[in-house]
C-alpha cells in the first residue's frame, strides 16, 4: 500500500471511530483542514518538475476525493443513527387500544322528573322551582300550619343559623311552600286586573325539587324529592284534579290498566284532603293499593295567603314523591340505592 492509499485508510479508520458529528468534524480537520495532511501533501509538490506535478497532483486529487467520500459516508451514517435514536425516543405505539370514554347518563330520579314535567307541560302546567332553604313562613305558617300546630312534628327538619320568622332558616320539608310562593308572584302580576274586578289566567303549575326531613330507612332518605302541583281558578273542581291525576298516572306508567282511589286524609293546608292511591290491574304489582300522592282542595286560609279571595277562587293541590314513582316504575325496593352513587346500579337506567 503506497503512502496515499494508507492515508485514505487511516482517514477511514479515524472517521469510523468518531462517535458524534463533533468528533467527526475534528477528525476531518486532520486531513482536509488548513493545517491538515492534504495541505501538507500539496506543499510537498513545490520542488517537483512540471511532469511530476501532473501525476502527483492527479494522485493527490484522487486521494482527496476518496477522503471526502469517506467523510460524507460517515456523516450520513451518524445522521441516520441520530435519527434512529430520536425516532425510538419519540416512539408512539398507535396500536394500543384507546381508553374508553365513559358515557354519562341521567339519574333515574332525574329521568322521572323529566317525565313528570313533560306530562304536566302537555296538560298546560308551568314548571316552577324554588329555594331548598326555606323560611318558616312558607314551609309552615303560610300553609295553615302555625308554630304550635301538631302537624309540624311530622316534618322535623334541618335548621340553619339565623332565621327570623320571615327569613330562610330551614331545609324545606316539602314542595308545598311553592304553592304560596308561585301564587303570590302570579297574583302580583295580575293585581291591577283583579282589583278592577276582572279575572286572571288560571294558576296551573308543578314544582319539582329536593326536600328534607330527619328520616332514614329503606323507604325514607333525609333528602328526597317531591313534586307539587297547584291548580287555581274560578271554575275548578275536585273532578278536574281527578281527571288530571288519573291521566298523569296512566301516561307515567304507560298503562290504562290502573285505577285510582282518593282516600280521605288530613293535611293542614287542604280541606278536604285525600291520599291518592293507585292499583295496577295487571303486571307484577297488580292488586295492591299503592300510595302515590297527597292532595286536596286548597284551604281558604292558604288561598288568602296567596292574596286571593277564597270566596271567588278555588284551588286544588297535590304533592307526590318522584322517588317512589321511580321505585314503582323500575321495581326498585330500596330507596337508598338511588343516593348511594353506585355506578353499577345507576348505569342500568341508561341503556
Ligand atoms: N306536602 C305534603 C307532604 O309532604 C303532601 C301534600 C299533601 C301536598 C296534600 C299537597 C296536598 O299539595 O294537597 O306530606
Amino acid at each position: 500500500m503506497n503512502e496515499l492509499d494508507s492515508l485514505v485508510a487511516s482517514a477511514r479508520e479515524l472517521f469510523a471511530q468518531a462517535a458524534t458529528p463533533v468528533e467527526l468534524e475534528n477528525a476531518k480537520a486532520q486531513f482536509l483542514g488548513k493545517a491538515g495532511k492534504m495541505t501538507e501533501l500539496m506543499k510537498g509538490m513545490a520542488q517537483l518538475s512540471v511532469e511530476e506535478k501532473k501525476t502527483r497532483g492527479a494522485a493527490i486529487n484522487v486521494t482527496k476525493q476518496a477522503i471526502e467520500a469517506a467523510l460524507t459516508e460517515r456523516r450520513n451514517a451518524l445522521a441516520e443513527a441520530q435519527l434512529q435514536v430520536q425516532l425510538q425516543a419519540e416512539r408512539l405505539d398507535v396500536t394500543l387500544p384507546g381508553r374508553q370514554r365513559g358515557q354519562g347518563g341521567l339519574h333515574p330520579v332525574s329521568l322521572t322528573l323529566e317525565r313528570i314535567e313533560g306530562i304536566f307541560a302537555s296538560m298546560g302546567f308551568e314548571v316552577a322551582e324554588g329555594p331548598e332553604i326555606e323560611s318558616d313562613w312558607f314551609n309552615f305558617t303560610a300553609l295553615n300550619t302555625p308554630e304550635d300546630h301538631p302537624a309540624r312534628s311530622m316534618h322535623d327538619t334541618f335548621y340553619v343559623e339565623g332565621g327570623t320568622p320571615q327569613a330562610p332558616n330551614l331545609l324545606r320539608t316539602h314542595t308545598s311552600p311553592m304553592q304560596v310562593r308561585h301564587a303570590v308572584q302570579h297574583v302580583k302580576r295580575y293585581r291591577n286586573q283583579l282589583d278592577a274586578g276582572q279575572g286572571m289566567p288560571e294558576i296551573r303549575v308543578i314544582a319539582p325539587g329536593r326536600t328534607y326531613r330527619v328520616d332514614s330507612d329503606a323507604t325514607h332518605s333525609p333528602m328526597f324529592h317531591q313534586c307539587e302541583g297547584l291548580w287555581i281558578g274560578e271554575n275548578v273542581s275536585f273532578k278536574d284534579l281527578k281527571v288530571v291525576f288519573t291521566d298523569f298516572c296512566k301516561t307515567f306508567f304507560e298503562s290504562d290498566d290502573l285505577v285510582l282511589r282518593f282516600r280521605p286524609s288530613f293535611f293542614p293546608f287542604t280541606e278536604p284532603s285525600a291520599e291518592v292511591d293507585i292499583q295496577f290491574q295487571s303486571g307484577p304489582l297488580a292488586g295492591k293499593w299503592l300510595e302515590v300522592a297527597g292532595s286536596g282542595q286548597v284551604h281558604p286560609n292558604v288561598v288568602r295567603n296567596m292574596g286571593l279571595d277564597p270566596e271567588r277562587f278555588i284551588g286544588f293541590a297535590f304533592g307526590m314523591g318522584p322517588d317512589r314513582l321511580t321505585m314503582l316504575r323500575y321495581g326498585v325496593n330500596d330507596l337508598r340505592l338511588f343516593f348511594d352513587g353506585d355506578i353499577r346500579f345507576l348505569s342500568q337506567f341508561n341503556k
